[in-house]
Parts: structure tokens; sequence; C-alpha cells
């Protein structure tokens, strides 16, 4: 079992987190996902860019079988990003974070889906510091890379997944964002 938080990062400014976590992923190779961005930063295009990242991580680096997530019924944004990159509703299921019960969707992605669609979504995803830290998430290509320096495997954690922008203002980087978008540069749903 294990849990990656990546922090999502505009300029210097930390604006929210993309989440992967893998309970059973040595056994069954399904890792699922969650996300918040602060509130400036939502609906320009970065939930879509971030959940990009972290599903080619998840395919292309750990090699993983299915890629899921959930959300409410009426999370209107997160529902978007799961629909909009290729994911598939994977039933409905009640749960209750705050003692109410709320109603869920469940969103499924495979493996053989991702590589087939992952060219139109337009945002390059560059993984760096790795392969060090790969046993660590029990994944298959991980057998090389077994060590007993604990140290050393926890500084290669130090995951970056990178989409470089020209400037380093941050309202001229979220203009560019939401330009690319409105340019069709980061996808349509296929
Ligand atoms: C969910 C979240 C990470 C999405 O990130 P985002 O940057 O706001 O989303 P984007 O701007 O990338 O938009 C992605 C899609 O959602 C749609 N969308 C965004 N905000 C929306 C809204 N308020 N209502 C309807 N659709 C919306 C966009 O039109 C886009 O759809 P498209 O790809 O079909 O054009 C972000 O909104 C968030 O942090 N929300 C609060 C926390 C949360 O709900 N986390 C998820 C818990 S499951």
């Amino acid at each position: 079992m294990w849990d990656l938080g990546p922090a999502v990062v505009l300029g210097d400014e930390i604006v929210g987190q993309q989440s992967l976590h893998g309970p059973r992923f040595g056994h069954v190779g399904e890792i699922s996902t969650g996300s918040w961005l602060g509130q400036r930063f939502q609906g320009r295009g970065i939930g879509r860019e971030m959940r990009v990242a972290v599903v080619d991580f998840a395919f292309s680096v750990l090699g993983a079988r299915e890629v899921v997530s959930a959300a409410r019924v009426d999370n209107a944004a997160s529902n978007a990003v799961s629909r909009g990159l290729g994911y598939e509703e994977n039933g409905r299921y009640l749960d209750a974070p705050r003692g109410v019960p709320v109603e869920f969707l469940h969103w499924r992605l495979t493996r053989s889906r991702w590589l087939e669609l992952r060219e139109r979504y337009g945002v390059p995803v560059t993984v760096t510091g790795v392969s060090e830290c790969l046993e660590m998430f029990g994944a298959p290509s991980a057998q090389d890379a077994a060590t007993d320096d604990v140290d050393r495997k926890l500084r290669a954690l130090q995951v970056a997944m990178t989409h470089e922008y020209p400037t380093g203002d941050i309202e001229d980087m979220l203009a560019e964002i939401e330009r690319g978008r409105g340019d069709g540069a980061a996808g349509n749903e296929p």
C-alpha cells in the first residue's frame, strides 16, 4: 500500500495537489487519484493538466493496468476532467464523507485506452528522479532498482512532472494555460 501526493506548482507557488493511491497496486495494478486546487486556480485548465501528468506517470512509468477516480455526482469539474480524458463511467455508489449520504460517480480508465488516446491530450509530461524508487511502488519494472539505501530512495522520490511555460509571472502562466485550452491544445472529448 502506498500514497504519493505531488504538489501542483505554478511559478514558485503551490496551488494544489494531485495525489495517487495504490492500496492494491502490487496485486491488481490499479491506481486511484484525488485532487484539489486553490479556488483562484480552478476552472482555468490546470485540473485537466495535472490529471494528465499523474495518469501518464501511472501508465507509462509505473505500468498500471487501470486508473480509477470518483467524485460526487454534482462535482461538475472533477467529473468533466475524467470524462474528457476518456475515463468510462463505472457505476455509482453512496458514501457519507460528512455523515450525510451522497451519491458518487466512479470512473475507470484502462491502460489500452490511455495508450490509444494520450497523444491527443497535448500536455508534455516529463518524469525525473523516479528510477531508484520504483520498487517502493511495487512497479513491474522495478526489479533492477532494488537497494537497501532508504535515504537515497526517499530523496529520489522527489518526482517532478513539469510543463514548462515561457514566462515567470503567475498571471501570465494562467493566461497561457487558458489560451492553450482555447486553442484546443489540451485536446477534446474523443
Ligand atoms: C476538480 C478540480 C481539481 C478540477 O480542476 P479545474 O482546474 O477546476 O478544472 P479544469 O479547468 O481543468 O476543467 C476541466 C473540465 O471541467 C469543466 N469545468 C471546470 N469547472 C467547472 C464548473 N464549475 N462547472 C462545470 N464544468 C466545469 C471544464 O469546462 C473542463 O471541461 P472540458 O475539458 O470538457 O472543457 C478543481 O475544480 C478543484 O480543485 N475542485 C475542488 C476540489 C475537488 O472537487 N476535488 C476533486 C474531488 S473528487
